[in-house]
């Protein structure tokens, strides 16, 4: 491999802002070791795959299989333990490895290259991270899952107001508030599963874009890695990149409904809300204003789901014009995916834990339950069961309650019966046993509503889900 530092003078005709040749430009633009380095126990598994393959297949002989095993497994060793020189100038992970090999064993190292191509080889490399990455996700999805369902439990009863248009809507508990977090969550983490089953087809094998005359067993090196089977087309094999764009998504949905979690959090800590108090530990305090109690950590959430988005924009924009096969453009997918999956990991550990600490102001999120006309629709059902009134009616009777109830600056239970029945003579005492937050709760007993009961069954199902 030659050197491709060049010290001379930049070109003459444009060079003048570089400080550097051509060459060393070049190398600049094309090394991806600075980031790929990541990929090196992938790397290693694949080619301690790829080689016992060659020579169960008697591609090469079981003396260079062994040297050749042996070189990588001492070439991990000094990655994981940080005794191992990267070079730029041998541009990637693959080449650095190989390079190693070469000075470890000498010439039997040549022989590992056989039937294969870095096109295929960083197909596989990647896809065995990003598969250990979807499983590290579905994890961590599940660990968020198990918080929600614990605060769920402990508060099937507790009411708090229900919102829509960030107005007071009707009464919900917070136990049910919560589990709409573990289906959002637990739609997450059924995607990252069916990333999983999508991706795991082994590329190794596909070479650089056409397959190899030499007689590989591709379905042996697929089982070997942990794959259910190799890919079917080697055109494609190097030049998909679905799995990581399928990653991307997943996390930029994810990302969102971790922001929607954080924006809430945010909101429900303010003294004007009061429902929730962050701990210590999600929280910091500012230099300037003693009194106040930041969520850095949620905003900071928030904020993740910009850069996760923004991979997720790139790497679409990158592959979007490439023709088959392989491409250099596609060198630049490891950097989105590590950046958002870092990302993503961070996201998911630091709600994880906020949510763990979260303390709930029950009386601040009952108060709140029942401001607002929060049971003007529990009058309105009423009306209609007990009074037989069309919905619409009902709907417009209650309409002529609240205005009368916001004229006297009190609640829809603090009207007199005889101030009901003026509005509607169909109104008996019976009313009141409706017009309480915890009447209303309970009242919703439908398929996935918010009565205590019915959030008990949801967890039941999620806890046995898991
Ligand atoms: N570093 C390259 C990448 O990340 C490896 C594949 C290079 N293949 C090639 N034909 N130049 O995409």
């Amino acid at each position: 491999m030659t050197d491709g530092t060049d010290t001379k003078s930049s070109n003459q005709m444009w060079g003048g802002r570089f400080a550097s040749g051509p060459a060393a430009i070049m190398e600049e633009i094309n090394a991806s070791i600075g980031f790929d380095k990541k990929l090196f126990a992938q790397d290693i598994r694949g080619s301690i795959a790829h080689a016992s393959m060659l020579a169960h297949q008697g591609i090469i002989s079981t003396e260079d299989k062994d040297k050749i095993v042996h070189g990588l497994n001492t070439i991990l060793s000094e990655i994981e333990s940080g005794n191992f020189e990267f070079s730029r100038r041998l541009e990637d992970i693959h080449m650095n490895i190989e390079a190693r090999l070469a000075t470890l064993i000498g010439p039997a190292a040549g022989r590992l290259h056989t039937a294969r191509s870095r096109n295929d080889q960083v197909a596989l490399d990647f896809r065995l991270w990003v598969k250990e990455e979807l499983q590290k996700c579905e994890q961590a999805l599940t660990d968020l899952i198990a918080a929600f369902l614990e605060r769920a439990e402990e508060h099937a009863e507790t009411v708090m107001p229900g919102f829509t248009h960030l107005q007071t809507a009707q009464p919900v508990t917070f136990g049910h508030h919560c589990m709409a977090y573990v289906e959002m969550f637990g739609r997450d983490r059924s995607r990252v599963r069916h990333a999983i089953e999508h991706m795991d087809e082994s590329p190794i094998g596909a070479a650089a874009l056409a397959g190899t005359g030499f007689p590989i067993d591709r379905h042996m090196t697929a089982k070997a890695l942990g794959f259910r089977e190799p890919t079917r087309n080697s055109i494609d094999t190097v030049s998909d990149r679905d799995f990581a764009l399928e990653f991307l998504s997943i996390a930029a949905i994810s990302g969102m409904h971790l922001s929607r979690l954080a924006e809430e959090i945010v909101i429900w800590s303010t003294p004007q809300f009061g429902f929730v108090r962050l701990s210590d530990a999600f929280s910091t305090g500012s230099s300037i204003m003693p009194q106040k109690k930041n969520p850095d950590a949620a905003e900071l959430v928030r904020a993740k789901t910009g850069r996760i988005n923004g991979s997720l924009v790139a790497l679409l924009t990158i592959m979007k014009g490439l023709p088959l096969a392989y491409s250099k453009d596609m060198q630049e997918d490891k950097e989105q995916v590590f950046d958002a999956a870092e990302s993503l990991e961070l996201a998911i550990a630091a709600m994880t834990g906020m949510v763990r600490d979260l303390t709930i102001n029950t009386a601040r999120m009952k108060a709140a339950a029942g401001s607002g006309y929060s049971t003007a629709t529990d009058l309105a059902d009423w009306l209609v069961r007990e009074a037989g009134l069309p919905f619409r009616d009902a709907h417009h009777v209650t309409g002529r309650a609240v205005a009368l109830a916001e004229s006297k600056s009190c609640d829809l239970a603090q009207l007199s019966l005889e101030e009901l029945q003026a509005i509607n003579p169909a109104i008996t005492d019976k009313i009141f046993d409706v017009l309480t937050v915890e009447a209303s709760v309970a009242s919703r007993k439908s398929f996935g509503g918010t009565a205590p009961s019915e959030v008990r069954k949801q967890i039941a199902f999620w806890r046995a889900r898991n």
